[in-house]
């Protein structure tokens, strides 16, 4: 079975990519991460990386000049690297269109609430819990979907439901969340890498 060739673009701690990696390494999971880039140089993402023998690159609007200039690398060093598909794990930029149109259908993201509801613009990180919980919702989980040009927006590959209770907080929620993530992102990667081998 050929291993599918992972790129991951991520912007903080890294637990989703490593969640990746641990599967990869347990041979769960028929694929590989070969190269993490993130736009903020102390990310404990590229950290993890190194962790494990994975190439970490810094690239940035900052470090290329501009956002243009930031996407276009970003797209050579993914497909220098014959990576298949592009994985964003809390990546907290904008994708550009060079990126966008270079792995269309073949980049994903995951987001930690039950899209379509409590996505958009603005809605990352605690905003996302804290929104959930102020709605009053009895749900939600994560979601993997394909990335599209709008934020939060593209086809859903797979979700987990899981309950709120009355007594979550947005930080409850969250941890409770992650954990899911960790489950399914590795997950609906492999069901990929199974689907892409026909
Ligand atoms: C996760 O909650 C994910 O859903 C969101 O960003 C967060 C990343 O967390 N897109 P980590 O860096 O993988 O720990």
């Amino acid at each position: 079975m050929k291993r599918l060739r992972l790129g991951v673009l991520a912007s903080g701690g890294g637990s989703n990519l490593q969640s990746i990696i641990d599967r990869s390494l347990d041979g769960s999971l028929q694929a590989d991460v070969v190269v993490v880039i993130s736009n903020n140089s102390g990310a404990g993402a590229l950290k993890r990386a190194v962790n494990h023998g994975i190439e970490a690159l810094h690239i940035s609007g900052v470090t290329e000049g501009s956002a243009e200039a930031a996407d276009w690398k970003i797209t050579e060093e993914m497909k220098s690297r014959k990576v298949d598909l592009v994985v964003l794990a809390g990546y907290m930029k904008k994708i550009g269109d060079i990126l966008l149109g270079a792995y269309q259908g073949r980049m994903v993201n995951i987001h930690p609430a039950l899209l379509p509801k409590f996505g958009g613009d603005g809605m990352y990180g605690m905003n996302v819990h804290k929104a959930v919980v102020a709605a009053g919702e009895k749900e939600s989980g994560p979601t993997v979907h394909i990335v599209d040009s709008q934020y939060d927006h593209g086809c859903i590959l797979a979700q987990i439901n899981i309950p709120v209770q009355p007594d979550d907080t947005p930080e409850t929620l969250q941890k409770k969340v992650l954990e899911k993530e960790h489950i399914i992102y590795p997950e609906t990667i492999k069901k990929l890498a199974e689907e892409w081998q026909e």
